[in-house]
């Protein structure tokens, strides 16, 4: 409905790199296409940092400095507060519907007010705080039990199953561990994320999926509609045993609420599904991705390791052989470990794609509707001209005279942009924060951490796959 046709303007499109026929600029964008991504604005981009490119037939603009992601995200949110259609994204997604991959419009304004007013404000966050405490010391006491034997911890699968029984319980009230679900899960979420990253013949070329009677997208299409037959029989199951079982206290889980919520919002069972879908992907990679980075950059950082574990273990009573969550307030080290974390490694590091509804102009330059819209915030956060010592890993830059200040990541300050900003931004960022700075502390407090025997150091390759993970697993001895 915003959409406009084409209008007269004397601005330019944003610089481009030299391109080729049929595939535009693809051939540009390699495997991390954060890091190539942000090479070619170096070279090409204006000097507030905007660039176009064509991805296959689909014109791109993408932001890779503070200005020009202040310039859509904040000066031309609503223009930009859309997410492109994709063949995979529509059949995970319902037909669309939920919160990511929704349409801007009345569905998404409604699903999205529902999931900040109900499911994950702060009060509410809060009172999973019993529940993060005893997840926490599950992988505590699994802990124990290697470093008893001095066995190496593989930390990305312990950190991913805690994140995803987190995530578990809070939409649906209880892990799946305990039935083995859990694998299908983990499973389900790798598959998505598969389906949906980047830069695939669909996103690139959105006219197969009409053309030829959709000849040449036809296997994506079943390869998705597989995916998400089994998210749909898990979430079935899941609507059907909350709807039998009455609970006193409706608020207790997502889906409880999302049922007691159905006629106020006016959802259909679909579009419950796919914000309950939303929650379980969105909830589950990118938190546990930030814990591991922030154990292998402390492994690399000593230093840091040691200034953590010092706060960490002088902040609570004597006699009490945990942490709690009331502890973490005055631990101003642990917040910045977190933030930097987040800067060097944002888990989206192009946040997830949006579209323009309408013709803009931003600065000298024109955007038409309907151009794909990538912000570079892994750029941005190692931007020089925004950090000393960019590229280095030092929490004490947010620290000022003990406290933690200075830029922060909710979306106001545009160096720094892991949840991204305006109308498309995370909803979950307190759900997260609580879940990483609980368990971040409870690894530091209660063990001392060193490489595996013969491996003297930690591999910070990445892969990227919608979000961006180490490629080798960290593996660690806990003592
Ligand atoms: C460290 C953890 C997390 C990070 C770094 C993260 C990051 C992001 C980013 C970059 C976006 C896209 C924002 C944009 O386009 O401007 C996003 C969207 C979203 N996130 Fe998160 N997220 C995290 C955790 C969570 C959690 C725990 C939940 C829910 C349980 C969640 C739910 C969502 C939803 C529903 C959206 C779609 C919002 C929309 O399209 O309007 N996220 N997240």
């Amino acid at each position: 409905m915003f959409i406009t046709g084409p209008r007269r303007t004397t601005r330019p499109l944003p610089p481009s790199p030299p391109w080729l026929p049929l595939i535009g600029h693809v051939h540009l964008v390699g495997a991390l296409p954060h890091v190539s991504l942000r090479r070619l604005a170096e070279r090409y981009g204006s000097d507030g940092g905007l660039m176009t490119l064509r991805l296959g037939v689909v014109p791109t603009l993408v932001a890779s400095s503070t200005r020009a992601a202040q310039a859509v995200l904040r000066a031309h949110d609503r223009c930009f507060a859309s997410r492109p259609s994709s063949v995979c994204g529509d059949v995970l997604s319902y037909g669309r519907l939920g919160i990511a991959l929704a349409p801007y419009g009345e569905g998404w304004r409604q699903a999205k007010k529902l999931a900040i007013t109900h499911l994950l404000n702060a009060s509410k966050v809060q009172s999973y705080c019993a529940a993060r405490e005893e997840e926490v010391a599950l992988v505590i006491t699994k802990i124990r039990g290697a470093a008893a034997t001095g066995t190496a911890v593989d930390m990305s699968e312990l950190l991913s199953k805690f994140t995803s029984d987190m995530v578990c319980r809070a939409v649906a009230g209880r892990s799946f561990r305990v039935e083995g679900r859990d694998r299908v899960f983990r499973e389900l979420i790798d598959e998505s994320n598969a389906l949906l990253a980047g830069f695939n013949l669909d996103n690139l070329y959105p006219g197969l999926a009409t053309a030829a009677g959709g000849v040449l997208v036809r296997s994506a299409r079943t390869k998705a509609e597989r995916v998400w037959e089994r998210w749909d029989r898990m979430i079935d199951k899941q609507i059907d045993e909350h709807a039998t079982v009455l609970h006193e206290d409706q608020d207790c889980d997502f889906i409880h609420m999302l049922l007691s919520l159905q006629e106020e919002y006016g959802l259909t069972r679909d579009a419950i599904k796919a914000i309950v879908v939303n929650m379980f992907a969105a909830g589950t990679d990118t938190a546990y991705l930030v814990l591991e980075f922030a154990m292998a950059e402390l492994i690399l950082h000593q230093e840091a390791m040691a200034t953590l574990q010092y706060e960490v273990r002088s902040s609570i009573t004597k006699g009490q052989n945990t942490i709690f969550e009331d502890n973490l307030v005055g631990m101003t080290y642990l917040k910045a470990v977190v933030k930097e974390t987040l800067r060097l490694h944002p888990p989206s590091p192009l946040l997830l794609p949006r579209v323009s509804l309408e013709d803009c102009d931003i600065k000298s330059f024109h955007v038409p509707a309907g151009t794909s819209v990538l912000v570079n915030v892994w750029a941005i956060g190692r931007d020089p001209k925004e950090w000393d010592a960019a590229e280095e890993f030092m929490p004490e830059r947010f620290i000022q005279n003990g406290e933690v200040k200075g830029i922060d990541f909710r979306g106001k300050d545009f160096q720094l942009l892991p949840f991204g900003s305006g109308r498309r931004m995370c909803p979950g960022i307190n759900f997260a924060v609580a879940s990483i700075e609980l368990m971040l502390a409870n690894l530091i407090y209660h063990f001392d951490w060193k490489l595996p025997k013969g491996v003297d150091k930690i591999d910070m390759t990445e892969v990227f796959l919608l979000t961006v993970s180490r490629k080798e697993k960290l593996r660690l001895v806990p003592m």
